[in-house]
């Protein structure tokens, strides 16, 4: 099909707040720079679900969403070199172009190469790859992987192992990498620390998962669903605490059981109150806080200057910082020699025809990570 129209199915999201709908459209040739994938599966985030439910001021409809993928290339546009069919992939919503001032920055993974036109649904030549009844239809993250087909950007993808489970490893491509980096690149926790992370779900355990690869001796787990508990203890959470369990803010039960605070805090919800609790839960002198969840737009962080005055940081990290291209593939070959885990994460696997399901099982806390199969 090199240089042809490929006609496949694709959930396409028309509408904010209507469930997705499964239909046949037409997915162009990659252009310039630019590579044809054939998706095989794709994780359902968070992410997909808060610009469906019309809570991105950046979101666009009608798109086809889904943005933590595992594929095989299928063709190449021009000028395409570190790519050719066959190749095992995984998209990357942050690209990594090696070229603008982030990405020669070592203290950032933040490329802002196709930022502009990613943000508008845009290939970076400003148009799109797809239509469906001659109606068009906006990209996602620079991804869209709830496709059979997509194209993305050649900075906006990484080669893997072809000997790596795609349905597995697709979901480095989000929520597992950005929890695990979060601890080891943005806080870069320390043998012996003790640690506290604001929710249990795929995002939390990983950065458990992270603690405990850094030699972390207390991994305090704090969660409203109590169900959460036993399966974080795979992950590497050695003690519980559940807010409604306590008369106290949960921040002073932390300070009095770790002898004034925790070394590192992770808020793995995108609730700016545990963002607050999440810092103040922090030891004087030391302590570092990561923000990690996303919080509803337009809402802002608050505390007591003085918590920073004496000695505590706050932070942020996207993608747990890492350089995508270097490091996904990396990732991976770090989950083929088992240092790190992902099939744990997988709650379940669907068809591309039951993705609303997908989103319902996250809505209501019963999934980790859902598995689309292609
Ligand atoms: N206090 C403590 N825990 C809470 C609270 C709260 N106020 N509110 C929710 N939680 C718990 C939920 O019970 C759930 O276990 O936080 C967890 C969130 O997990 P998931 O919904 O599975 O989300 P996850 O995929 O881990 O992503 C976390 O990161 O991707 C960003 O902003 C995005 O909201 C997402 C967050
Ligand atoms: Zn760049």
């Amino acid at each position: 099909m090199i240089g042809k129209v490929i006609t496949c199915k694709a959930a396409v999201a028309w509408k904010a707040k209507e469930p997705l709908s499964i239909e046949t459209v037409e997915v162009a040739p990659p252009s310039k720079g630019e590579v044809r994938i054939k998706i095989l599966a794709t994780g359902v985030c968070h992410t997909d679900a808060y610009t469906l439910d019309g809570c991105d001021p950046e979101g666009i409809f009608p798109v086809i969403l889904g943005h933590e993928g595992g594929g095989i290339v299928e063709s190449v546009g021009e000028g395409v070199t570190s790519f050719q069919a066959g190749d095992h992939v995984i998209p990357l919503y942050i690209p990594q172009c090696y070229e603008c001032k982030f990405c020669k920055n070592p203290k950032t993974n933040l490329c802002q190469k196709v930022r502009v036109t990613q943000g508008k649904g845009l290939m970076p030549d400003g148009t799109t790859r797809f239509t469906c009844n001659g109606q068009k239809l906006f990209h996602f993250m620079g991804c869209s992987t709830f496709s059979e087909y997509t194209v993305v950007a050649e900075i906006s993808l990484c080669k893997v192992s072809s000997k790596a489970p795609l349905d597995k490893v697709c979901l480095l491509g989000c929520g597992i990498s950005t929890g695990y980096g979060a601890a080891l690149n943005t806080a870069k926790v320390e043998p012996g620390s003790t640690v506290a992370i604001w929710g249990l779900g795929g995002v939390g355990l990983a950065v458990a998962m992270g603690c405990r690869a850094a030699g972390a001796k207390r991994i305090i787990g704090v969660d409203i669903n109590k169900d959460k508990f036993e399966q974080a203890k795979v992950f590497g959470v050695t003690e519980f605490l559940n807010p409604k369990d306590h008369e106290r803010p949960i921040e002073q039960v932390l300070v009095e059981i770790t002898d004034g605070g925790v070394d590192y805090s992770f808020e793995c919800i995108g609730n700016v109150h545990c963002m607050r609790a999440a810092l103040e839960a922090c030891h004087k002198g030391w302590g570092v806080s990561v923000i990690i969840g996303v919080a509803g737009a337009g809402q802002e962080i608050s505390t007591k200057p003085f918590q920073l005055v004496t000695g505590r940081t706050w932070k942020g990290t996207a993608f747990g910082g890492w350089k995508s291209r270097d490091s996904v593939p990396k990732l991976v070959e770090d989950y083929m020699s088992k240092k790190l885990m992902v099939d744990e994460f997988v709650t379940f696997e669907m068809p591309l025809e039951k993705i609303n399901e997908a989103f319902h099982v996250m809505h209501e806390g019963r999934s980790l990570r859902t598995v689309i199969k292609m």
